[in-house]
């Protein structure tokens, strides 16, 4: 919306759980205003649960999420729309302020009200709505005939694709987007690409599409056994990212496994021997206290389709 600052959310020790099995686990990251965050994790990780979780359809155990106060947040129903109505009249009223204001401005009489109103549809560019609108359509892969027509003439996946138009035509303040690439072709994948560079909003996105998020993500949000860790970059950069610490780690535990072996070993030669006992007796202290590190359990984000 004009003149609004977009939504900046915080996840704070965030727990949710979904019977006996721990989804998100004490999670805590801030999506800094206006990031285009792409958010990965194995299938099953929980990811549209945290969606949910954001848009107040379920509730945490602990924790919380804080957005701005008033911040909209816009995402798209699992359900397709249907009905009579035709997809650019749909989409136009996706626009919630907008379209109230049209039809406060047709019943108003106050003279005062109605300026307010004109200025108020002025200030949201309310007179170039119609052509974003089907700009938007367009994109996803509606001609003008296309558009005129009644949602009820498409398939489950065409009005998928009107949804989506309709939600990025809304101008939430944070955008959650589940795998939209499952009801797009290439060409609207890469226009929903673009789309999201130029779009003001923060952006969340789950999607197993690696070029998605490599072409339009800033940020990789990674749901890792219940925990999440904010990475800034693409998923390219992630991947190195990643695979640098996992390397870093690999060396470490290496490294403390030949320690451990030298250590016991050296315990179990001198152990018996009298005037080695008390050195047997430090190293077996030594192993005892070593701090594990972890072995590289190594959780990949793909399957990229
Ligand atoms: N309504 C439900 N009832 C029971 N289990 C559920 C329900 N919804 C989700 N789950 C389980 O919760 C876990 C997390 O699901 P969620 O859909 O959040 O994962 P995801 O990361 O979005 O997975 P995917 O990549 O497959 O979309 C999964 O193990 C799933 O089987
Ligand atoms: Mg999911």
């Amino acid at each position: 919306m004009a003149g609004q600052k977009p939504a900046m959310i915080h996840i704070n020790s965030l727990t949710y759980r979904l019977g006996d099995r721990l989804l998100i686990d004490d999670a805590t990251a801030a999506l800094p205003s206006g990031a285009r965050v792409g958010l990965v994790g194995r299938n099953g990780a929980g990811k549209t649960t945290l969606f949910r979780l954001i848009r107040g359809d379920l509730s945490p155990e602990s924790g919380a999420i804080l957005a701005p106060k008033g911040a909209r947040i816009g995402s798209v129903e699992q359900e397709a729309p249907d009905g009579d109505e035709t997809l650019i009249d749909f989409v136009l009223s996706a626009h919630v302020e907008r379209e109230s204001l049209m039809a406060e401005a047709e019943r108003a009489s106050d003279p005062e009200r109605i300026a307010e109103i004109q200025t108020r549809l002025v200030d949201i560019s309310a007179h170039a709505a119609p052509s974003r609108a089907a700009r938007i359509l367009h994109g996803l892969g509606f001609d003008d005939r296309a558009q005129n027509r009644p949602l009820s003439e498409y398939s489950g996946g065409w009005r998928m694709r009107v949804a989506l138009a309709a939600v990025l035509f809304s101008e939430p303040d944070l955008l959650l987007l589940d795998e939209p690439t499952n009801y797009l072709d290439l060409e609207g994948a890469l226009w929903l690409a673009d789309y999201l560079k130029s779009c003001p909003a923060t952006i969340l996105v789950i999607s197993h599409d690696r070029d998605l998020i490599d072409d339009a993500a800033n940020h990789v949000l990674h749901l890792d056994r219940g925990k999440l860790t904010l990475w800034s970059g693409n998923y390219t950069s992630f991947e190195r990212q990643r695979l640098e610490a996992q390397a870093l780690q690999g060396k470490a535990f290496k490294k403390q496994e030949e320690r451990r072996a030298h250590l016991q070993a050296f315990v179990d030669r001198f152990r018996a021997t009298a005037s080695k006992a008390r050195q047997a007796q430090s190293r077996l202290k030594m192993l005892a206290r070593m701090e594990p590190i972890a072995a590289i359990v190594d959780e990949t984000v793909q399957p990229f389709k």
